[in-house]
């Protein structure tokens, strides 16, 4: 593995805008808004996963930038329409007035919907150059489909659901992991998985970075829950506060904070022990599992 967190980053934020195909200037107000919410402030995280991922099954990092670029699409779709007034309610995103605050709610869902189907698109038309190379085909076929799943109603939209449809109860701990692990955790293995995929793996690493990402997805969404209560907007970006506003089902609401840290902590050591047998070669991923046990954005 080549490249730190920073220069993964530096590739998407590159060529994130280039790759949403010319649209038609009538549908200008559309484009801008889906623009708006791309454009700075994410920690681009999935697809820093997805071409870590890819580099480290010994794929190569430039031909895997349309699935980055799709499974960051796809979260910020996930953003815009959380934000929205029937789900959220929030003001503040990327250290900027939500997308409907903008652009109102009708053009919010429908930067959502071109979002998701843009990352479709993108993947599906890099697939067309290899109609005729069978094995490069079949990685991005397998990519595709694992990124499907994981953004869709076994994966993300299924957390969601789950998420809003229990604001007003209080939930089992089997279901809070559910929501989790479905609304955040789902997307953040597709894009590992995806990123593997595009490599070379062998079944042996398809198992460890399962765990791993079982483990650092949970954690990802812990986490936000602890930042939504001791977090800083400045920082952030966004409002804490939120959960409880919204009467979320959360690792703080329902545990308390101390047991939050606690359940973060072992997830964590969980997904460092499954990529323990790298050694030194899993830094990167090591390095990424340490800064999510003190982050603060
Ligand atoms: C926020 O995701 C929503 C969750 C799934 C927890 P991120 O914390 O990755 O947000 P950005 O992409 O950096 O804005
Ligand atoms: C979001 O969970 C999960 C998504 C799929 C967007 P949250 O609702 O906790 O995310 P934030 O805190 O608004 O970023
Ligand atoms: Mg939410
Ligand atoms: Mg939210
Ligand atoms: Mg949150």
């Amino acid at each position: 593995m080549e490249r730190t967190f920073e220069e993964y980053k530096g590739l998407i934020d590159r060529h994130l805008l280039d790759l949403i195909p010319a649209i038609d200037t009538k549908s200008n107000t559309l484009y801008e808004a889906m623009k708006y919410s791309l454009s700075s402030g994410g920690k681009r995280i999935r697809p820093v996963l997805l071409l870590a991922c890819c580099d480290f099954a010994g794929g190569n990092v430039l031909e895997a930038l349309p699935f980055a670029a799709a499974v960051e699409y796809i979260h910020t779709y996930s953003l815009i329409h959380d934000d929205l007034p029937a789900m959220d309610n929030d003001d503040l995103r990327r250290g900027k007035p939500t997308n409907h605050k903008v652009y109102g709610d009708a053009m919010a869902i429908l930067s959502g919907d071109g979002l998701l189907s843009t990352a479709f698109e993108i993947i599906s038309r890099d697939m067309t150059m290899y109609m005729d190379d069978v094995t490069q085909l079949k990685k991005r076929v397998r990519a595709m489909n694992v990124i499907a799943k994981g953004a869709g109603i076994r994966g993300m939209v299924a957390g969601q659901s789950a998420d809003i449809e229990n604001e007003k109860n209080r939930v089992s701990s089997e279901m809070l992991e559910y929501i989790h692990v479905n609304k955040t955790g789902a997307l953040i293995k597709a894009s590992m998985m995806a990123g593997l995929y595009l490599g070379e793996p062998d079944d042996k690493m398809i198992d460890n970075f399962t765990q791993f990402a079982d483990n650092f997805g949970l954690a990802f969404q812990v986490s936000d829950d602890i930042l939504d209560v001791i977090g800083d907007v400045k920082v952030m970006g966004k409002n804490p506060g939120q959960d409880s506003k919204d009467n979320k089902n959360t690792y703080v609401s329902l545990n308390g904070l101390d047991q939050a840290y606690e359940t973060l902590n072992m997830l964590l050591d969980n997904a460092l022990d499954a990529i323990s047998e790298y050694y030194d070669n899993a830094e990167f991923f090591a390095d990424l599992v340490n800064k999510l046990r003190v982050r603060d954005k």
